[in-house]
């Protein structure tokens, strides 16, 4: 059994789990993710980015968003309970560079994915110039990390409640105007990185967005998460989860989403029953 040692209640529907992971905790990379199997019986699996480890503990600290069946069981564990498997690390890891100047962008929960990949591209000797961006104030993540490991943090809000209120893409695109700006990583929801992308195509910023919330079991084998870049069908979990953001077809992508939803949504439902 993986045990909890930590939990935390971000918010309404986001936790922050530490869970003992030895053998991810040692070779993780930015990038990387984890897939969780709650126990033999309840077979369902989820794939989860990881948000930091800590080598020395053994353990792996996963931000986790209730978004249907075994999200809330997970969840609704305590301290001291744990999982039955901790697959992983898994997927490619962020190719990291001595970049100038890089701007990493969190949506959301994508927030605690970006972490890693900024403290890592700060540990390089690149400018790290991080925004974060919430619906309201109470679902803004990883604040404090990020900060520690940016040269400025911005921080935006759809309401205004906190920080600038703005969508991440207009301080972006003022950077993009700017200049100098050598790579952008944008971890979040689906439109956020479509419109990251775009923001910074007519500058011809090489950006980087992780696809891994359309993930579903992180097998390579159920297809759930074929998505189209450039020319070729790729699997998230077996070829990403991080692509090219300028070549990836997001609108096909959001019909298959929509999809996903709706089989999410008759299984919580089911939950709940
Ligand atoms: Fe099932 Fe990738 S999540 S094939």
């Amino acid at each position: 059994m993986f045990a909890i040692r930590e939990k935390l209640r971000l918010s309404e529907n986001v936790f922050r789990l530490v869970l003992e992971a030895p053998h991810v905790a040692t070779s993780h990379k930015p990038g990387q993710f984890v897939v969780i199997q709650l126990d033999d019986e309840f077979g369902e699996r989820i794939p989860l980015s990881v948000a930091d480890v800590d080598r020395a503990e053994g353990t792996i600290t996963l931000i986790v968003q209730v978004v249907g069946k075994t999200s809330r069981m997970l969840c609704s564990l305590s301290v001291g309970e744990g999982v039955a498997h901790v697959l992983g690390p898994l997927g490619h890891p962020t190719h990291i560079e001595k970049r100038g100047r890089v701007v990493c962008v969190g949506g959301g929960i994508g927030a605690a994915p970006v972490f890693p990949i900024a403290r890592a591209f700060k540990e390089t000797g690149a400018e790290v110039i991080s925004i974060i961006g919430a619906r309201s104030r109470e679902l803004v993540i990883m604040e404090k990390e990020l900060s520690s490991v940016s040269d400025k943090l911005i921080v935006c809000t759809d309401d205004g409640s906190y920080g600038r209120k703005a969508l991440v893409t207009e301080p972006l695109k003022e950077l993009c105007e700017q200049g100098g700006v050598d790579e952008v990583v944008a971890i979040g929801p689906p439109i956020m990185m479509k419109f990251c992308a775009e923001t910074t195509r007519p500058y011809a910023i090489p950006t980087v967005v992780s696809l891994n919330t359309i993930m579903v079991d992180g097998t390579g084998m159920c297809g759930g998460c074929r998505v189209r870049v450039g020319d070729e069908v790729k699997f998230v979990c077996v070829d990403g989860p991080e692509f090219d953001g300028h070549l990836v077809d997001f609108d096909l992508m959001f019909k298959r989403l929509g999809a996903y939803k709706d089989i999410e949504k008759e299984k919580d439902h089911q939950c709940r029953l």
